[in-house]
């Protein structure tokens, strides 16, 4: 990182010295990664003019370009309608069906040819390779049992299911019919997947018996029941509950079927076999599924995508930025249950005839070579995965990449900052100094990459996710609104200028959180319909060097980014309040070298409890309970009192600091100032007996944990 900011500032400073200018082409040259020629010479973006026709002057009508990747039952007459701001209306009269363009369109050229290879977490299972033709058959087949359970246009199903084919057939399913999907990730509680049940009101859970995980077979299926339990308490049935069988026949579950609303999916198949149902064409703004993600209130986001301006945008960036072909065997290591395996796995990927590949389980299970074993033995060319994965296989197994013969032209990495010495390693031991590295900047709200460089165009830089993406014109604003000019070194709040077809179009039953949480700062006009009056605050921090690359400094609100995947401190606080004991909580961000960020619990107890590691246990319950085990605490601190401010408001960022031994700041402002003091003895002392010591923050994480929860 230091390397990093030092050259940017010698290649800022024109008038250096001979020897200090020396230093700076040194630095420059380690700075920038120059993409190979023989990457160059086949990329799909390797003309600059495309910078051209994707310039400000052309949009939006730039982005025909990506819908023309779609096969149109209609052609569309308004491409961005902005009558109803800011809920921006793409290809507006245009109609299509997304799982005809995903599968049904291929068939002609590549039927069989492999669509999906799925790899089992259990090395002696078989990959199942499913062709374009198997995969029509499947999802027609499934698309004809839930077109008999009365499933229309419209409606909502909510999916809880772990990595398998089942999955992209079941998502694929509802498109042909235009019903709408929530997957939930798998690795969610029952609980949680009840709220979301609710929240989109859907009567029908589809889900799996079981699944592998780090060498289990989970019962996966006992979820369902606590889910449909939590949706009935916030007052939604649900009629039935459709379940995949992990071995079609055998049951891998212990948890009974429920009689009248559990069906075993392969049952109900047996009774579709060879049917056929007609896709049903879609408007373009048709809602495709839904994507829940954490915001700063207890309630997720159900962030809903649109048809045909999401199909067009996922298809565009995929065919630019990774640099998809027909022919290439591409694999995206993250779940589908997040939006980068729904952008990144199924639409973007099948929307262009590519070989996606589906692994069930843990990067490192039976060991750190696995992932490279199945690049090996598939021939997979290109690669995409998370700062956290890129981590831990550096950690368990920096030289197993070596030991297999695999090569990449390239590679993705997505969902939180990637330091520049874990970048160095991905790019020197896993693309074997041969792969372009594609950082990419983007969000669930986004629907597909929006801050990032063509790799042909664009030399990479560690740490930065590179300039904005074709017909995306970002921005740093300050708090007043007033654009920070690049080179500044000045931080601040990055926004999108102008709309894109793959932004999310409201948040699922709340329009008005939607406009207030990522227009309403910088709007200066609520009833104007010109475009460049709603600039879309995402909610990261960020600066813009001289050379115009982003670099993201992390969120601005008080979401906790855990192995890439957003966490909400109300959801944390909310859940551990739920604890008879608890009378106050707040969930802080604690760096950590794997995972980018842990959550860590602060608690304060009603009168007349005493702290116990009951108390703590219950807490860690209470969490992977309702939410699930990713946000599991890795510390649980309960506290006398809490740092607050005189209004009474916990100052998290007091906390914060302590849990990250950094600086706490200024404290004159609390009420109750003498508590820090306190609370930092017993935590820190306590971190230390259990050998945490005290790590040395990078500049972005200092500046994240001083501003968490911006009291
Ligand atoms: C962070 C994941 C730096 C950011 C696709 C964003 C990143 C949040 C990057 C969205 C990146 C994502 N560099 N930070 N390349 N990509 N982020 O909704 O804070 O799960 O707002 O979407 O992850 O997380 P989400």
């Amino acid at each position: 990182m230091a390397e990093e900011v030092q050259g940017q500032a010698a290649e800022e400073s024109e008038s250096a010295e001979s020897s200090e200018a020396t230093i700076a082409v040194h630095w420059r040259e380690e700075g920038y990664y120059p993409p190979p020629p023989k990457f160059i010479g086949q990329a799909n973006a390797s003309d600059p003019a495309i910078l051209d026709r994707f310039a400000e002057e052309n949009f939006p009508e730039c982005f025909r370009e990506y819908a023309e990747l779609l096969h149109w039952d209609e052609y569309w007459h308004t491409t961005l309608d902005t009558s109803n701001p800011p809920f921006w209306k793409w290809f507006v009269g245009g109609k299509l069906n997304v799982s005809y363009n995903c599968v049904d369109r291929h068939l002609a050229k590549d039927r069989n040819k492999a669509a999906l290879i799925w790899v089992s977490e259990d090395e002696n299972e078989a990959d199942a390779v499913i062709t374009y033709q198997e995969l029509y058959r499947r999802v027609n087949e499934f698309a004809a049992v839930l077109r008999d359970l009365g499933v229309q246009a419209g409606d909502r199903v909510t999916l809880h299911m772990p990595m398998v084919p089942e999955l992209p057939v079941t998502m694929l399913a509802c498109a042909r019919l235009g019903v709408v999907h929530s997957q939930v990730f798998a690795g969610f509680s029952g609980g949680a997947c009840g709220g979301r049940i609710a929240d989109s009101g859907s009567k029908i859970l589809i889900t799996m018996d079981g699944y592998y995980r780090s060498g289990d077979l989970l019962d996966h299926k006992v979820k369902a029941d606590e889910a449909v339990e939590a949706a009935r308490k916030e007052g939604q049935e649900v009629d039935k509950v459709l379940v995949w069988r992990r071995f079609p026949g055998q049951y891998s579950a212990k948890t009974p079927m429920v009689e009248g609303r559990d069906v075993f999916v392969d049952e109900l198949l047996a009774g579709h076999r060879g049917a056929v149902v007609e896709p049903v064409s879609m408007p373009a703004e048709a809602p495709l599924f839904l994507m829940y993600t954490s915001g700063t209130t207890g309630r997720p986001k159900g962030c809903q995508h649109s048809t045909g301006g999401y199909l067009s945008y996922v298809a565009g960036t995929s065919r630019f930025y990774q640099d998809i072909h027909p022919d290439d065997t591409y694999w995206c290591m993250a779940d589908i249950g997040w939006i980068t395996g729904h952008s990144y796995i199924v639409y973007g990927p099948l929307a262009l005839g590519t070989t996606t590949v589906l692994y069930e389980g843990t990067p490192n299970y039976p060991d750190a070579g696995r992932p490279w074993r199945i690049a090996e033995r598939l021939g997979v060319n290109i690669f995409h995965t998370s700062p956290t994965a890129i981590r831990m296989l550096r950690k368990v197994g920096p030289d197993e990449p070596a030991k297999y013969d695999f090569h990449f032209k390239c590679m993705t990495t997505v969902g939180e900052p990637i330091e520049p010495e874990v970048y160095r390693w991905y790019y020197k031991y896993v693309g074997k100094g041969e792969a372009i590295i594609t950082d990419t900047w983007w969000q669930t709200e986004t629907g597909g990459f929006i801050g990032t460089g063509l790799p042909a165009l664009f030399a990479m830089k560690p740490g930065s996710c590179g300039p904005a993406a074709l017909g995306i014109y970002l921005d740093i604003l300050d708090e007043n609104g007033e654009s920070i000019p690049k080179g500044s070194g000045k931080a601040g709040n990055i926004v999108s200028r102008a709309p894109w077809p793959g932004i999310f179009q409201t948040i699922w039953g709340q329009p008005d959180r939607f406009v207030s949480t990522y227009f309403a700062k910088y709007n200066k006009d609520p009833k104007s319909t010109d475009w460049h009056d709603w600039p879309y605050f995402a909610g990261d921090g960020a600066v813009q060097a001289e050379d115009g690359y982003f670099r993201i400094l992390g969120r601005v609100d008080d979401v906790i980014n855990v192995a890439g995947h957003r966490l909400g401190t109300k959801e944390l606080e909310s859940s551990a309040l739920s604890v008879e004991e608890v009378a106050e909580a707040a969930a802080v961000p604690v760096v950590d070298d794997v995972r980018g960020r842990v959550v860590e619990m602060y608690i304060a107890l009603k009168p007349g409890y005493e702290a116990s590691a009951e108390v703590e246990g219950k807490v860690t319950k209470a969490i992977e309970t309702d939410i699930g085990k990713i946000a599991r605490p890795k510390n649980i601190w309960i506290v006398p009192d809490m740092p607050k401010t005189r209004s009474g408001k916990i100052m998290r960022r007091v906390i914060a600091a302590t849990s990250n031994f950094a600086d706490v700041g200024d404290i004159t402002t609390l009420a109750n100032p003498e508590v820090v003091e306190k609370i930092k003895e017993q935590v820190q002392s306590a971190k230390r007996a259990k050998g945490e010591q005290p790590r040395e923050l990078s500049e972005t994480e200092e500046q994240e944990i001083k501003a968490f929860g911006s009291e």
